[in-house]
C-alpha cells in the first residue's frame, strides 16, 4: 500500500524506516531518500511508525 502519495513511499519502506530508527514521517521520509511535502499522508505514517516501534 502507498502512505505517501507525493513520494510514492509504501508501507513496508515506512515500516523499514521505523524499525531502523526513524520516529517520524520527516525522518522515515529521510531514510528512503525523499522529503515530505503537502503533510496529508502523515497522520497514516505516524500511526505506522507508532506501531512498529511498539512491536520491536
Ligand atoms: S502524500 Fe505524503 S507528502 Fe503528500
Amino acid at each position: 500500500m502507498v502512505v505517501c502519495v507525493c513520494n510514492a513511499i509504501r508501507e513496508c519502506e515506512v515500516r523499514k524506516a521505523a524499525r531502523e530508527g526513524a520516529r517520524c514521517p520527516a525522518s522515515a521520509y529521510r531514510a528512503v531518500g525523499r522529503k515530505p511535502r503537502c503533510g496529508q499522508c502523515f497522520s497514516f505514517a505516524r500511526e505506522i511508525i507508532t506501531a512498529e516501534a511498539a512491536t520491536a
